[in-house]
């Protein structure tokens, strides 16, 4: 019998408070209120931020979100959430990291990317339409820029290592607050240049040390057909392949990268649809990142795959679509992450998680190899589709 990393017991989702035994884990009577926070700790513990909470600033018209901080992955990766109205200009004028390696994944709605190598010769300058769940890697060494071209768009951010929030922080207009969850501002910008980060050339040419390199020479391309430009071929038509090193930028059209299959226990009806877009060849294993798509913990599987697993990276979830379960060792009973919700939780602490709804997907990033997807990796099969089979 397989030794589950996705718990896949019992259907019913019953508060285990009231039951847990008063073991030294509990200490404290920690239970799951404990881990809905407001903003990310600043050190590694686990926790739940909830949908559009976390600190937030403002950078013109644009709102970045800090899910998971550098403090809270101990320096390990940070992920965030950008929603903006859309803009006739960039984002943010042309620049290079030297040091970060920066994932562009659209959560809702559309923007434009170009993505360019500085490290390679003559390399040929990217420019894709990213809708929903399409994503875009920008390793070291590439100049980058980008345009919100949808009103109701959430660009998901994830850079390694952690700590470039500290740059949006640092250039931000203000605390953003919204006392109803508002995406951003519903007002027109009252200038035309300062729709985000870095618009203004003195201001961006003076971010080196939040290790931004501008790159005020670069022409973003507009020669876009149908969505792409460049290496244009195989844009939302044909199988998208990860970068082949850690150097070349890439682009994952929603549902055409690799997939794998993971089957629970034979009859449980479990199954795992991994969709990997960082893997250790992309990031000499410094961070993994993907999607991973679960059917509904079924009411019959084995009672071994309860059991807790831990990892020897952080790991955060963000709910992309239907509701996840965890438990975590040291708080008693099940907390519920639905669409937007963040789930953090550090290495080597046990814990499990599964869903309550069909096709729920999560976005997941580790803080290195042998994380959440990398058991059903290994143990699935290679898989043509986005879904899982039908019983
Ligand atoms: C991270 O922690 C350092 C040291 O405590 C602090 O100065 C910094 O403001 C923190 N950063 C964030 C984004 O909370
Ligand atoms: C980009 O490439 C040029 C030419 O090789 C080099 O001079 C420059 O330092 C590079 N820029 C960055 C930020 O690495
Ligand atoms: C760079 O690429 C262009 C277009 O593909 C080509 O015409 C040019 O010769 C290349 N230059 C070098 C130095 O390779
Ligand atoms: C207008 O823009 C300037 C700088 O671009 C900013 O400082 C100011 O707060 C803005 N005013 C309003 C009312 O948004
Ligand atoms: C753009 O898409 C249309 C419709 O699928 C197709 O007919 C056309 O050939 C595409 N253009 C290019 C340059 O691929
Ligand atoms: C689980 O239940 C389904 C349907 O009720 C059944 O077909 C399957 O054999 C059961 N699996 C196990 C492992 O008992
Ligand atoms: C991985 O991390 C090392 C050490 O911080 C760094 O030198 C390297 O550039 C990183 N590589 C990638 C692809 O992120």
């Amino acid at each position: 019998m397989k030794a589950n990393l996705l718990a896949g017991a019992f259907a019913s989702v019953l508060p285990l408070a009231s039951a847990a035994p008063k073991s030294a884990a509990f200490t404290g009577a920690a239970d799951v209120n404990d881990l809905f926070v407001s903003t990310a700790p600043n050190e590694p513990k686990p926790y739940i931020l909830p949908k559009m909470a976390g600190r937030a600033v403002a950078v013109g018209q644009q709102i970045y979100r800090f899910s998971v901080t550098g403090n809270a992955s101990a320096g390990a990766f940070t992920l965030m959430q950008t929603n903006a109205p859309s803009s006739t200009a960039l984002g943010v004028l042309p620049h290079i990291h030297k040091e970060h390696y920066e994932n562009f994944y659209c959560t809702k709605g559309r923007f434009q990317l170009w993505a360019q190598s500085n490290s390679t010769a003559n390399a040929t300058q990217q420019a894709r339409v990213l809708t929903q769940g399409d994503y875009g890697a920008v390793p070291q060494g590439t100049i980058h820029s980008f345009q919100v071209t949808d009103p109701d768009t959430q660009l998901t951010g994830i850079i390694s290592p952690g700590g470039f929030e500290e740059l949006f922080i640092a250039i931000g207009d203000s605390a953003y607050t919204s006392s109803t969850g508002s995406e951003y501002v519903p007002a027109a910008s009252n200038s035309s240049s300062s729709s985000g980060a870095g618009s203004s050339a003195s201001l961006i040419s003076a971010l080196e040390s939040f290790d931004v390199y501008a790159q005020l020479d670069f022409v973003p391309r507009r020669d876009l057909v149908n969505g792409t430009a460049g290496d244009a071929g195989t844009w939302h038509t044909a199988a998208n392949a990860l970068a082949k090193d850690t150097s070349t930028p890439a682009f994952v059209a929603k549902g055409y990268g690799p997939k794998y299959l993971w089957r629970g226990d034979a009859g449980s009806g479990q199954y795992a649809v991994v969709a990997p877009l960082v893997t250790e060849t992309q990031s000499a294993g410094n961070f993994t990142m993907g999607t991973i798509t679960l059917s509904p913990r079924s009411a019959n599987a084995s009672a071994a795959s309860l059991s807790k697993s831990s990892f020897p990276v952080h790991t955060a979830l963000q709910i992309e679509e239907g509701e996840v379960v965890v438990e975590i060792d040291g708080f008693a009973g099940q907390a519920r992450a639905i669409q937007g919700d963040v789930v953090f939780v550090p290495k080597d602490t046990k814990w499990s998680w599964w869903a309550t709804r069909p096709f729920t997907k999560v976005l997941y990033v580790s803080g290195g190899t042998g994380g959440v997807e990398e058991q059903f990796v290994q143990e699935g099969e290679s898989w043509d589709w986005i879904t899982y089979p039908i019983a």
